[in-house]
């Protein structure tokens, strides 16, 4: 018995001390949740991460509207403020929470210098966007919905987040459908006049990210 417990001690004391030891487990498991910084660059596939909620929202995506109606959640657009505003209604309190916190979390994210989805232009292009300061995005939520709103300052932060609005509303609210690489709109946008200022940062930006899917 003692002679057991002789060696659980050692077994903890060299878990402490050999280094990496005590944390492989949680190291681990940030690798599954797609959440550890290889070479310092995030990883992409944020599917699972815990706190985004992107099972959840892919699984539920028929259960949110846009608000009174029936049909799938719509962005309203207004280039000349180069804003975009959602009312979003989910079937249930729960629903929307997560929707706020998914929100939430992403911003932080992208405010964070990380970026999710890191095989697909526009994203890497909106996190470019978010953490330079070239928009805002506010969310509130009262019971079972929920209003964002997003505000650029530059016209080509403006076509980015209205990319990412209609891959949103188009895709991921209509039909569940998180698959499609939207890097081609993304190009089209890098390529436009509205661009020209920040095209040569935003290159080397996704030149330095951009990982294969
Ligand atoms: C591939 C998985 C997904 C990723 C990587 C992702 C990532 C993001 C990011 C980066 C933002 C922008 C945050 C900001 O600009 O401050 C965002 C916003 C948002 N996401 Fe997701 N998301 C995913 C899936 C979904 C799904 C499945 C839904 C709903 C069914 C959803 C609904 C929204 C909404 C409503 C917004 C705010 C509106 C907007 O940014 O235009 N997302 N998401």
């Amino acid at each position: 018995m003692k002679e057991k417990k002789t060696f659980l001690t050692l077994l903890i004391v060299m878990g402490l001390l050999v280094p990496g030891c005590g944390d492989s487990n949680k190291s681990e498991k940030r690798q599954q949740e797609g959440d550890t910084l290889t070479n310092n660059r995030p990883l992409v596939d944020d599917n699972e991460q815990v706190g985004s909620n992107i099972s959840y929202l892919r699984a539920s995506h028929a259960r949110y509207h846009e608000y009174g109606a029936a049909q799938a959640p719509m962005p309203i657009k207004d280039p000349n403020s180069k804003s975009i505003s959602w009312t979003i209604e989910s079937e249930s309190e729960e629903g929307a929470i997560k929707l706020q916190d998914h929100i939430i979390f992403m911003e932080s994210r992208l405010k964070n210098n990380q970026n999710p989805r890191g095989w697909d232009k526009l994203f890497l292009m909106e996190a470019y966007m978010k953490y330079n300061g070239y928009y805002t995005t506010s969310v509130e939520r009262n019971d079972r919905s929920v209003v964002v709103s997003k505000n650029a300052n530059t016209v080509c932060a403006y076509e980015v987040i209205s990319a990412h609005s209609d891959a949103v509303s188009g895709d991921f609210f209509a039909r569940g459908d998180i698959m499609r690489d939207y890097s081609t709109r993304a190009e089209a946008i890098l390529a436009s006049g509205a661009c020209s200022d920040v095209r040569g940062d935003l290159e080397r930006y996704i030149d330095e990210r951009q990982i294969q899917r």
